[in-house]
C-alpha cells in the first residue's frame, strides 16, 4: 500500500551542496514529495526531535551536529515507502553503506551520515509532525 516516510537531509549534506542531488535520486526512486522545507533546529529543539537517545553517549554531539546547520526536512510518500526509502539511504555508518545508497555517496561519517530516513510508519507520522502543519501534509 502506499504510505509515508519522513527524512532530514542533515547539515553535513547541506553544507555540502548535495542538496540538489539527494532530492534528484528520491524523486527518481519513485518518492512523491508532500511537503519540503528548510530548518534551522535550536538545540532544544534537536533534543526533543531525538529524545529516544537522550541516554546514549552520542546524545550531546549529535545534538550539537543537528543545529550546527540548516536542515532539509521531507515528507515523501511512495508504495512501501519505510522500507524502500532505508534501502535507498543504506546503512547508518557510510562506511558499511551498500554502493550507491545516499549515505555511501554523501555522507562524511557515522554522525554526519548526510540524511534521516524513519524507521516506522509509526514513527515517520510522528517526526513528520515536528515539522509540518496537518495543513502542510493534507
Ligand atoms: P540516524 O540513525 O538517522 O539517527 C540517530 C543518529 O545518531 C544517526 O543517524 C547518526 O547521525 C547518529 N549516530 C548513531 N550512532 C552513532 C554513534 N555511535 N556515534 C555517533 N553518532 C551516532
Amino acid at each position: 500500500p502506499t504510505n509515508r516516510t519522513f527524512t532530514m537531509i542533515k547539515p553535513d549534506a547541506v553544507a555540502d551542496g548535495f542538496t540538489g542531488p539527494i532530492i534528484q535520486q528520491i524523486e527518481a526512486a519513485g518518492f512523491k514529495i508532500i511537503a519540503l522545507k528548510k530548518v534551522q533546529l535550536s538545540s532544544e529543539e534537536a533534543g526533543k526531535f531525538y529524545a529516544v537517545h537522550a541516554e546514549r553517549p552520542f546524545f550531546q554531539s549529535l545534538c550539537d551536529y543537528m543545529c550546527s546547520g540548516a536542515i532539509i526536512p521531507l515528507v515523501l510518500e511512495k508504495e512501501n515507502a519505510v522500507e524502500d526509502f532505508r534501502q535507498l539511504i543504506g546503512a547508518t555508518n557510510p562506511a558499511q553503506a551498500a554502493e550507491g545508497t545516499i549515505r555511501k555517496q554523501f555522507a562524511r561519517s557515522l554522525e554526519s551520515n548526510a540524511i534521516h530516513g524513519s524507521d516506522s510508519d509509526e514513527n515517520a507520522a510522528i517526526e513528520g509532525a515536528f515539522f509540518f502543519t496537518e495543513k502542510e501534509l493534507a
